[in-house]
């Protein structure tokens, strides 16, 4: 990640930081809203953990949500548009079923492990509740990739043709949120 001065001059790097999580967390809710419409009729055995993951998604936006609350921060001006987005997304990707929404979610994660990753590296010793945040919602996101992982393993197509787009659009929304 590169941090330039513009970044960091909004609301501090944690704030920033927290207002782009804040909206990417909206943004997994509306892609599993999206996803759990169109597996009803496409892929109704995995619904139950589509379900799951939305609730994760849920009390992370939530963390976010709370601690730019406690700073008196605003949302990021990406929120409503990657929840509209993610919500397009999830019923293009729900479509074509198990295979593509498990594609979907891998490449999701793996962009955005990779991020929260090097936030918490760069929040470390300068914004403990920012780093607490990002430190909480972890686990659950390696989660969601490591399960749907074995679903996508074995539908390769999805992973080869929806993967690589995914994962540039979602380092898109990142790189733009950090910015706005
Ligand atoms: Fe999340
Ligand atoms: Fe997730």
């Amino acid at each position: 990640m590169e941090l330039s001065a513009r970044v960091l001059t909004a609301d501090g790097l944690g704030g920033r930081i927290l207002k782009v999580n804040h909206a990417g967390e909206n943004g997994a809710v509306n892609i599993y809203s999206g996803q759990i419409l169109m597996a009803r009729l496409r892929a109704p055995s995995i619904v139950s953990e589509l379900q799951e993951f939305r609730g994760h998604e849920e009390r992370h936006r939530e963390i976010f949500a709370t601690e730019l609350k406690q700073r008196g921060v605003r949302r990021c001006r990406s929120y409503v548009l990657c929840g509209v987005g993610g919500y397009v997304l999830g019923l293009f990707t729900g479509l074509f079923g198990r295979g593509a929404i498990a594609a979907t979610t891998v490449a999701v994660e793996r962009v955005v492990l990779s991020h929260l990753r090097k936030q918490l590296e760069v929040l470390e010793g300068r914004d403990a509740l920012a780093s607490a945040a990002v430190r909480a919602i972890v686990s659950e996101e390696q989660e969601h990739h490591d399960r749907s992982k074995t679903h996508a393993i074995a539908s390769p197509f999805w992973l080869t043709v929806l993967a690589p787009v995914v994962s540039v659009a979602t380092e898109a929304v990142i790189w733009a949120g950090m910015r706005l």
